[in-house]
């Protein structure tokens, strides 16, 4: 079983993503971390919160609340357009009687890899500025935690918020090169394979189809969430009734990671620059020498993906 903190702007893939970690015989969620991005830090904490009670989770899942904004770059807009102004695609849910620890989220990230030396995971599918914040504050993180997978990132394909950057390195570039640069061992699940990899309509119409007493609460967020998102596509990206599954993706290979074609690359993060700033640079010369060597997912077995990540919710 791997042992994992979910770092979390809980919107609607990274809700889908605590969904599946929770219901996986394969994880076993240590803690959910929370921070700003789709939505303010204090509604990915509620939203994580009522995650946990819809999925009845058959263990205690601490949930800590963490960055509020970047490192460096004052307080952020937030994606509602993308996520809705709840975050989760305005599906509602009901709230949850359990509350997020007192403790700080980097703390919380240095308590568990003493605890779990050598053995926890670590799966950001926001902004890295938590993850950044405990390896700044304790430098030996690097050598304690097993694995990082940055759900983030584009070294061949466009970005998603700029045309260069995907939204989690764009949201705090300076906390991404740290992250990066810092010894820790990172495998960027990035929109190379994310956008390869989409749920769609008929998805959600076999989801319906095992829609039964015990998992309709699921079933209905989920279908309700997604519609929300993929109205977003549509207009964005044309994709007709689907949307990529960014962050279950990012849970999937950590669990998994032959679902991916991983190569070793050297990356930069862009900080000083209005245009590209967030922009993941792979040097892809045949001898590269320009950035930090990381593991880059560049291929996906998506029907697989995707059919592993519906198996808990069809049986
Ligand atoms: C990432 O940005 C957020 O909107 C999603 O939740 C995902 O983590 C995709 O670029
Ligand atoms: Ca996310």
């Amino acid at each position: 079983v791997k042992k994992m903190i979910i770092d979390a702007d809980t919107g609607i893939d990274d809700a889908l993503a605590i969904l599946y970690a929770l219901k996986s015989p394969s994880i076993k969620v240590e803690g959910i971390t929370t921070v700003f991005g789709n939505i303010s830090v204090d509604r990915a904490t509620d939203n994580t919160l009522r995650i946990i009670r819809l999925a009845q989770a058959p263990y205690d899942v601490p949930v800590v609340r963490g960055a509020a904004q970047p490192l460096e770059r004052g307080m952020p807009e937030f994606a509602t357009h993308v996520h809705g102004m709840n975050g989760i695609g305005d599906a509602e849910i009901p709230p949850s009687s359990q509350e997020a620890l007192s403790e700080r989220a980097d703390d919380f990230i240095i308590r568990k890899s003493k605890e779990l030396e050598g053995e926890l995971i670590v799966v950001t599918l926001g902004r890295l500025t938590n993850l950044a914040l405990a390896v700044t504050k304790e430098p030996d993180l690097a050598k304690r935690i097993k694995h990082v997978y940055v759900m983030g990132g584009a070294v061949s394909v466009p970005g998603n918020v700029t045309p260069v950057s995907e939204a989690n390195i764009w949201g705090d570039p300076e906390a991404a090169d740290i992250v990066f640069t810092s010894g820790l061992p990172v495998t960027m699940v990035g929109l190379d394979v994310t956008m390869k990899t989409l749920l769609t309509g008929q998805h959600l119409d076999q989801l319906m189809r095992f829609r039964q007493e015990g998992n309709s609460e699921v079933i209905d967020f989920i279908r309700e969430s997604h519609r929300y998102y993929f109205d977003f596509y549509r207009t964005s990206n044309s994709f007709i009734d689907a949307a990529p599954i960014h962050d279950p993706l990012t849970v999937l290979v950590a669990e998994d990671p032959s679902l991916v074609t991983i190569q070793r690359m050297k990356v930069s993060v862009v900080c000083d620059s209005e245009l590209c700033a967030g922009m993941t640079v792979a040097d892809l010369r045949r001898r590269s020498l320009a950035g930090t060597d990381i593991a880059v997912c560049t291929d996906v077995n998506a029907s697989l993906a995707v059919d592993r990540l519906l198996s808990p919710f069809v049986s």
